[in-house]
């Protein structure tokens, strides 16, 4: 049967805190059928195991369209520049795609951007100093991964206030109602322009790279090379804004976990593991549809249907992670889904570890002091079933 979810994934009282509505479903039926915000049903797989399993299943495809999508663009145009990413495609599409940018985030060419990813976070905090109260995302978390994303793929840092409001659109989906199908034409037209103008002035950046793979090489399709873009550029604003958010929420809401890291830096890879498990900052996966009847978990699931893996569940399951509702900064065995698994497992993980490591190393060091300026449970999460994060996050710097 399927449960009425539209006002609970809507209701505030949920995005305060689902984790006990997860947990209850892991435990009374793993694999559900719900009605989402947007009209649409889809399967919700809320246990590790078979989150895991589901990832990798071949049977479940990225590159089927759905309905749901068709709100997102008013036009096939501009629907076809937005969706023919790697993350709306199946093998052998999907390989072509992910291989034309691999190169620019393998572990060691993300390593290289150290010193400038430290260089625009210490511009950012010297900007918080001073100041007796500010928004910890509107001064930090947001504006540390929309520049060094805009930096690394060649998107003018000037304009990234209007894809901040773009993107937040975007990813809360079918709830932003008709500012949806608005968001997503402007944020083409803009990447279409851009697109032209560097293709007149080549610059040493992803996309003039990108450029020459579509104009001399013709491997990539004009609304593949607009598609992806528009993906790197949400990818990289939408989500790492979530983990140093989360992450702050997690040390600043219980001070000794604050203390206890400043004191001993050194737990700073495993801290960073545990907030992208216990808060994780992308909530459920992107849809998957199945290509044929199948079972996932001892449900049956037939072909054509949606299906989601809620990853914020998968990583609070009990029966993989001891104490699982428990925060261990320095927590050893951490294998969670946050990044997703299998072919989609996401390109930009070394990106957004270093991230987090340059932000939480410099912020506590830089902010001993730093406390929230509100009760916690004041605090409000944004809308929509994709994204894990706060509105915003008012602390006291000092
Ligand atoms: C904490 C930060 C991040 C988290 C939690 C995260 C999470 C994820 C997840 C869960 C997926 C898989 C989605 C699915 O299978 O449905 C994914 C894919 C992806 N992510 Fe990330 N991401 C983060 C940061 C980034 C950054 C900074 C980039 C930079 C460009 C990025 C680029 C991508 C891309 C391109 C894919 C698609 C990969 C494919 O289809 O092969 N992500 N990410």
């Amino acid at each position: 049967m399927t449960q009425q979810l539209a006002e609970g994934f809507a209701d505030p009282a949920f995005q305060a805190n689902p984790h006990p509505a997860y947990a209850h479903w892991r435990r009374t039926g793993p694999v559900r059928q719900v009605r989402l915000p947007n009209d649409m049903n889809a399967w919700l797989i809320t246990r590790y195991d078979d989150s895991r399993r589901a990832l990798a299943d071949p049977r479940l495809s990225k590159a089927i369209p759905l309905d749901a999508a068709s709100a997102t663009a008013r036009t096939p145009s501009i629907a076809s520049a937005v969706s023919k990413h790697m993350l709306a495609s199946d093998p052998p599409v999907h390989t072509r795609l992910r291989r034309l940018v691999s190169a620019a985030f393998t572990a060691r060419r993300i390593e290289a951007l150290r010193p400038r990813v430290e260089e625009i976070t210490d511009g950012l905090l010297d900007d918080m100093q001073g100041k007796e109260t500010l928004d910890l995302i509107d001064a930090f978390a947001f504006p540390l991964p929309i520049q060094v994303i805009c930096e690394l793929i060649g998107v003018p840092a000037a304009d990234r206030d209007r894809f901040r409001s773009w993107s937040t659109i975007i990813v809360t989906g079918a709830l932003a109602g008709d500012a949806l199908p608005v968001a997503t034409e402007e944020m083409v037209t803009y990447l279409r322009a851009l697109l032209a103008e560097r293709r007149s002035h080549r610059a040493d950046d992803l996309i003039s790279g990108l450029i020459d793979v579509r104009d001399r090489e013709d491997r990539l399709t004009e609304d593949e090379l607009t598609s992806m873009i528009f993906l790197l550029l949400i990818a990289g604003h939408e989500t790492t804004v979530n983990l140093i958010g989360n992450g702050a929420l997690i040390l600043l809401d219980q001070r000794e976990r604050w203390e206890r890291l400043r004191a001993d830096p050194a737990l700073l890879p495993t801290a960073i593991e545990e907030f992208l498990r216990y808060e994780s900052p992308v909530e459920t996966s992107t849809f998957r549809v199945a290509t044929e009847d199948l079972e996932i978990g001892g449900q049956r699931i037939a072909a054509g249907d949606p299906v989601l893996v809620v990853l914020l569940s998968a990583n609070r399951d009990e029966d993989r992670f001891p104490a699982p509702d428990d925060m261990h900064l320095d927590r050893a065995q951490n294998p969670h889904l946050a990044f997703g698994h299998g072919i989609h497992y996401c390109l930009g993980a070394p990106l957004a570890r270093l991230e987090a490591q340059v932000a939480f190393g410099k912020l506590l060091e830089r902010f001993p002091g730093m406390r929230l300026a509100v009760p916690a449970e004041e605090l409000t999460w944004r809308p929509g079933v994709l994204m894990r994060g706060l509105h915003d996050l008012p602390v006291v710097p000092a």
